[in-house]
């Protein structure tokens, strides 16, 4: 009987919507890490590791559906599935767990009048990235996946990858935008004062690139970080990095001490106020939602308008702002730095991604 079931398999069995029983048998302060959206939750880890046979008997399964179990690194959820099949259950162990989940994505798609859309989705840690497309060409933003998986789909679409680039330097993912540049030939753009040891290409704020029929211009928005970009779509779309999410605004990034902490809280605040008061009423596009991202196609994007009813900070003044800020930031969990620090040379030359990139993102001010 088949025990496993990998990645790829189970991201396109939720992709086409067929019915799978998701049972997560991690201890709960896991669980509340990072989590596969939709599942079941028992927290059965000391039970299975230590062969109790009754460790599953609690949860009520489905009948009819295939149940796939899993754990951090795929070995105790093969406890479990194991014993679920020696009681008849169809269960089947989810390959590597969710240090190999963290890679399973999905995408979501919306049309304006001349350029597509395109988020794609790394479902448990809920970081966002775009293809753009207009015409004959595309952009890519904040790449953070395999840069195949970015090629093919703007080859389904018809287009070839022109631009590539980031939001800011990020601090909880490995940037694949150098990798794609370098795999689709595209120009590597980039706000012009950024502090990164690679060659790229510079733009000023409020400066505007080409693709197909529309143009994306350049807004200097620092705060969470100095080099952080909004890309404006046209009058259609803004894609604001960690800056504003749509359910909340970025935080000001890593390690700052009292006093830059500060001066990026000023910033960010004069950052959001810009965003916020621009007219048209764009889409926003984050590069990261707070939550676990389901397959359901749904684009996370929220309107200017809806966003700004939700955020009662920006009503605050400078100062008070500042203030606020300091006492929320949440603490910079400890490979933070070292990502952002190969983010910043562009190689991750010897280090192992799914041990770097592991666990949920921490980029909103909690
Ligand atoms: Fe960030």
């Amino acid at each position: 009987m088949e025990k496993i079931i990998t990645v790829k398999e189970l991201q396109e069995k939720l992709d086409k919507k067929e019915h799978v029983f998701i049972l997560d048998v991690r201890p709960i302060d896991q669980r509340n890490e990072w989590k596969i959206a939709g599942s079941y939750h028992v927290d059965a880890y000391k039970t299975l590791n230590a062969g109790d046979d009754t460790a599953l008997d609690m949860v009520e399964l489905p009948k009819d559906s295939t149940v796939v179990t899993v754990c951090a690194a795929g070995r105790t959820s093969l406890l479990a599935s194991s014993l679920l099949q020696r009681k008849g259950v169809k269960a089947l162990s989810l390959e590597g767990g969710m240090k190999a989940w963290n890679y399973a994505w999905n995408t979501a798609q919306i049309e304006f009048p001349d350029a597509k859309v395109i988020q794609v989705r790394r479902a448990a840690k809920g970081v966002l990235s775009y293809v753009i497309g207009s015409g004959s060409e595309a952009v890519v933003i904040d790449a953070a996946l395999d840069p195949d998986i970015y090629l093919t789909i703007a080859q389904q679409n018809g287009w070839k990858i022109k631009f590539v680039m980031d939001t800011h330097i990020h601090a909880d993912y490995v940037s694949r935008t150098r990798e794609l540049a370098n795999a689709s030939g595209a120009k590597h753009l980039l706000i012009d004062d950024a502090k990164v040891a690679f060659h790229f290409e510079g733009v000023k704020h409020g400066e505007k690139v080409n693709i197909g029929k529309v143009e994306i211009e350049f807004i200097h928005t620092p705060g969470h970080t100095w080099e952080s970009t909004t890309f404006k779509l046209a009058s259609y779309a803004i894609f604001s990095g960690d800056t504003l999410f749509i359910d909340g605004i970025g935080r000001p990034d890593l390690k700052a001490d009292k006093v830059e902490g500060a001066e990026k809280a000023k910033a960010l605040y004069r950052s959001l106020k810009k965003l916020l008061s621009l007219n048209s009423d764009p889409l926003v596009f984050p590069a990261h939602t707070s939550k676990t991202v389901n397959f359901d196609n749904q684009l996370i994007a929220d309107t200017i308008s809806n966003i700004s009813s939700k955020i009662d900070v920006i009503d605050l003044t400078e100062s008070e702002f500042t203030e606020y800020t300091a006492t929320r930031i949440p603490p910079t969990p400890a490979n933070y730095e070292l990502i952002a620090t190969l983010n910043k040379t562009g190689s991750y030359v010897g280090h192992v991604l799914a041990d770097l990139e592991a666990g949920g993102n921490h980029c909103a001010i909690a």
